[in-house]
C-alpha cells in the first residue's frame, strides 16, 4: 500500500501518490467484474491514501428513475441517500457530465451539506463501458480548496480506467 495519510506538500508528491494507488487499484481489481466491488475498493483506497479526504464515495444512477443519484459505495460519515440531477455538485456533476471542483461548497448554489465540516469538494462523472453515465466519484475534504488540477486529473485517469474500458 501507499504511504497513508503524511502530508503531502508538492503537487509532484501528489501526483506520485496518485500513481501508485491508481496501480494498486488495477491490480486488486485485476478479473473483478462486480460493480459494487469495484466502487467499494475504489473509495477505501483512495480514502486510505490521501490526509485532505474526508468524505469519498460514489453516487450511483438510479436507472428506475433516470434523473437521480442514490447513495453508493462509501467511506466516511453517513451520506444524503439521493440527489436529484441537478442539485447541488454532484447532481451537476451528472447533468453536466463535467468534474466540478468546488474550492468554497458554501458559495456554490444548491450544495447538499450532508456533514457540516465539508469545506471543499471535488465530483467527477463515471462513465460505464458502454459510453453511459453510471455514477459520480465524490470525494468531500474538510478543508478549503483541498481540490486542484492534479486530483481532477488523477481521478479522471483512475475512474476512466476502472469503469469505461473493459479491460479491468
Ligand atoms: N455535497 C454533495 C452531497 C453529497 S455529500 O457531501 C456526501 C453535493 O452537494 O452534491
Amino acid at each position: 500500500m501507499a504511504e497513508a495519510f503524511n502530508e503531502i506538500t508538492l503537487p509532484a508528491e501528489k501526483a506520485e501518490r496518485y500513481a501508485a494507488v491508481s496501480a494498486e487499484i488495477a491490480s486488486v481489481l485485476e478479473g473483478e467484474p462486480n460493480l459494487v466491488a469495484r466502487m467499494a475498493t475504489v473509495s477505501s483506497m483512495l480514502a486510505n491514501s490521501f490526509a485532505h479526504y474526508f468524505w469519498t464515495g460514489f453516487y450511483v444512477v438510479d436507472e428506475a428513475k433516470g434523473d437521480e443519484l442514490v447513495v453508493g459505495p462509501y467511506q466516511g460519515t453517513l451520506g444524503c441517500m439521493r440527489i436529484a440531477f441537478g442539485r447541488g455538485v454532484c447532481g451537476t456533476a451528472a447533468a453536466t457530465g463535467r468534474t466540478q471542483v468546488v474550492a468554497d461548497v458554501h458559495a456554490f448554489p444548491g450544495h447538499i451539506a450532508c456533514d457540516g465540516r465539508s469545506a471543499s469538494e471535488i465530483v467527477v462523472p463515471v462513465v460505464g463501458a458502454d459510453g453511459r453515465l453510471i455514477a459520480v466519484f465524490d470525494v468531500d475534504s474538510d478543508r478549503p480548496a483541498a481540490f486542484d488540477g492534479v486530483d481532477q486529473e488523477w481521478l479522471e485517469r483512475i475512474l476512466a480506467r476502472t469503469f469505461s474500458s473493459r479491460a479491468a
